[in-house]
């Protein structure tokens, strides 16, 4: 959900992935999809909180989880009192792909405050595997060595240029957090936000 940009709402996200569903379905393919939505910050949040517009992941804490988006650019002035709004609507901010946030690449500091709010972290994958250069490599290991990582995330685009890989990334995280905590990151903590059972355990 990006304003001017991608004006999706929760209706039409669940219609798609629902079609997707069904063509799985009509294929035999055994995957189970769910739907909700990365959202960039923006002044509208507002509206399409009280409207109900926005798909959360799930829960974490109790607390509904959004996944929120900060400009590639920089972090907004402001974007600690939105969190800080979203809190007290019992909404959890999960930032998405902060290591690439070039303020945050700057300094790790930009972050400290939304951290400090209680956001959590969604990660690439493949920045902590390095396809997304140098800078992001060694803010994603700084992100995970202070544990402030919620999750790792393929953030896959296609199949091509941003195909949906995990392992990479978690392999490099096992050797920063530990083999333990890698499958927190990829497995136990996205089933419990979606409130999944893991059917079959990692290795
Ligand atoms: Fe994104």
């Amino acid at each position: 959900m990006h304003s001017g940009r991608y004006e999706n709402r929760a209706a039409n996200i669940r219609d798609a992935a629902q079609k997707f569903q069904r063509t799985l379905d009509a294929e035999s393919i055994a995957l189970q999809i769910l739907s909700a939505a990365e959202v960039r910050l923006d002044h509208e949040i507002l509206s399409w909180v009280a409207e109900e517009q926005i798909p959360y992941l799930g829960q974490w804490q109790g607390e509904r989880v959004m996944l929120l988006e900060l400009p590639h650019s920089h972090v907004p002035v402001g974007a600690d009192k939105l969190v800080a709004w979203l809190r007290k609507q019992n909404i959890r901010p999960m930032i998405a792909h902060p290591e690439r946030n070039k303020d945050i690449m700057r300094s790790i500091d930009k972050l400290l405050p939304l951290v400090q709010l209680g956001c959590l972290l969604q990660v690439t994958a493949g920045a902590v595997a390095g396809t997304f250069g140098e800078y992001a490599q060694v803010r994603a290991a700084e992100l995970l060595a202070r544990g402030w990582v919620t999750v790792l995330a393929s953030d896959a685009h296609n199949m091509e240029s941003r195909p949906p890989e995990l392992e990479p990334g978690r392999a490099a995280a096992a050797l920063i957090v530990g083999e333990e905590e890698s499958w927190q990151l990829v497995r136990h903590r996205p089933a419990a936000i979606i409130g999944a059972d893991l059917i079959a355990e990692g290795s």
